[in-house]
């Protein structure tokens, strides 16, 4: 996510070292609501997917590979966060499933050890369960980044993974003359690792996929129109920081080792990954190797790949809320109601952002300050949220919120 991407006087440093991302999200069962909305976009792909797994190639339902082997079917989601966003598409999955032949279900929650895993375990336990006495389902928690080995060979049959994959694996240290800003030669050091992420991501889960496994993604993208992804948002938050720097509340070191280790990936970059893990016409089996240009692996193949632009759901509940409050005080301008509705979206917006960049603010703080105190760096991130909100009621009151997503589906060859 590049908050910075307008250069901010620099002099600061970053220690030299690569920046592993290892932050968790905050708050985030009730600051997710985008991604409940990508998610939902997501859900014809998860039915197509099992439907797809368990056809033959006639088309005809039960008679295909999986379903001839399967008693146990193993599904998983990498990036799982609080699990909040994992109970439709795991229902979605377990509903498709053909009844009959398949005993027992595994689902496994998979997420970087330093994730809230009790929060996941409270939101999946909620997860309703068929009625039928088969399959019976074993929840499976699983911490470890999804860019390593996670599960045994040829044990997996349906995966997903949503608003996850423009996290990167890491990222090396920006040099002096980059620290503040995102500057194009940053962007390319973050697109290179986003290839090699992508491509790593998509090998590994090829050894642990079965042969006509499915698996859908979704990851935060560049729109193909040049749109901003939620302009507004990064903008307040751009701003609260430069005001912070300005008053000499946070130092420019903190602003320069603040990164939020992201990249949204181009439909051409996307392609570029696929072509290294992606089977072409006319091949079968799997040759070449991964780097290897104009071969690659033909480990998948691609059934879909889109891009949707999706809304943040607060946009819908101030339309709701403002012509509710409109019909009640019907005639009058500028009311307190309005004021308050915008201040409850502006609120709204700058805290889904916080979710996933307040920890690595903090990280930023804690690297450049180690002596810096809990409750300093809990003072410093209130604050830089409350500017944040302050600046987009001030500069982007009431504008949409939107993010573009690249949404893919796979099968195992
Ligand atoms: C924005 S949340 C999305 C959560 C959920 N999938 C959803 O749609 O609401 C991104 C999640 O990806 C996880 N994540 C990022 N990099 C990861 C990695 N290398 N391995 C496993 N999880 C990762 C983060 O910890 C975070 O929980």
């Amino acid at each position: 996510m590049a908050i910075l991407n307008d250069p901010v006087p620099s002099h600061g440093g970053s220690n030299g070292k690569r920046l592993v991302n290892d932050i968790p999200m905050s708050n985030y069962s009730s600051n997710s609501g985008l991604q409940h909305a990508a998610m939902l976009v997501a859900q014809p792909l998860l039915r197509q997917a099992v439907s797809d797994a368990f056809s033959s190639p006639s088309g005809q339902r039960d008679s295909g590979s999986l379903a001839r082997d399967a008693e146990l079917v193993r599904m998983v989601e990498y990036g799982s966060s609080h699990g909040n966003n994992s109970i439709i598409p795991f229902a979605t999955l377990l509903r498709e499933l053909p009844s009959g032949k398949i005993k027992e279900v595994e689902i496994v929650c998979n997420d970087r050890p330093q994730n809230n895993f009790s929060a996941l375990a409270s939101n999946i336990s909620s997860l309703s369960l068929p009625s039928s006495p088969t399959p019976t389902v074993y929840p499976l928690l699983s911490p470890k980044s999804f860019y390593n080995p996670i599960l045994p060979s040829s044990s997996t049959h349906l995966g997903f993974s949503f608003a996850c994959l423009h996290h990167l694996e890491d990222v090396p240290p920006m040099s002096p003359a980059h620290q503040g800003a995102v500057g194009a030669s940053r962007l390319s050091t973050l697109r290179a690792q986003s290839h090699k992420d992508l491509v790593k991501f998509l090998a590994l889960r090829a050894k642990e996929f079965v042969q006509n496994g499915q698996l859908v993604l979704s990851f935060a993208s560049q729109a193909s129109t040049g749109e901003e992804n939620y302009a507004g948002g990064v903008g307040a938050c751009r701003a609260a920081l430069v005001e912070m720097l300005r008053e000499g509340v946070l130092g420019m070191q903190a602003v320069g080792a603040f990164e939020v280790p992201t990249y949204n990936r181009s439909s051409r970059d996307v392609e570029g990954a696929l072509r290294e893990v992606v089977k072409r016409t006319g091949e079968d089996g799997e040759n070449g190797q991964i780097g290897d240009k104009g071969k690659g692996l033909a480990l998948w193949e691609l059934k879909e790949v889109r891009e949707e632009r999706v809304v943040h759901p607060a946009v819908e509940e101030l339309e709701r809320r403002r012509s509710a409050a409109k019909q009640m005080i019907e005639g009058k301008k500028g009311t307190e109601d309005g004021d308050s509705d915008s201040m409850w979206y502006a609120s709204t917006i700058v805290d889904w952002v916080m979710a996933v960049v307040a920890g690595y603010f903090r990280k930023a703080v804690e690297s450049a300050n180690p002596s810096v105190t809990e409750r300093e760096v809990d003072a410093l991130a209130e604050d830089w949220t409350n500017r944040t909100k302050k600046h987009f009621l001030q500069s982007h009151r009431d504008e949409e919120t939107a993010c573009w997503f690249i949404y893919v589906r796979l099968r195992r060859l």
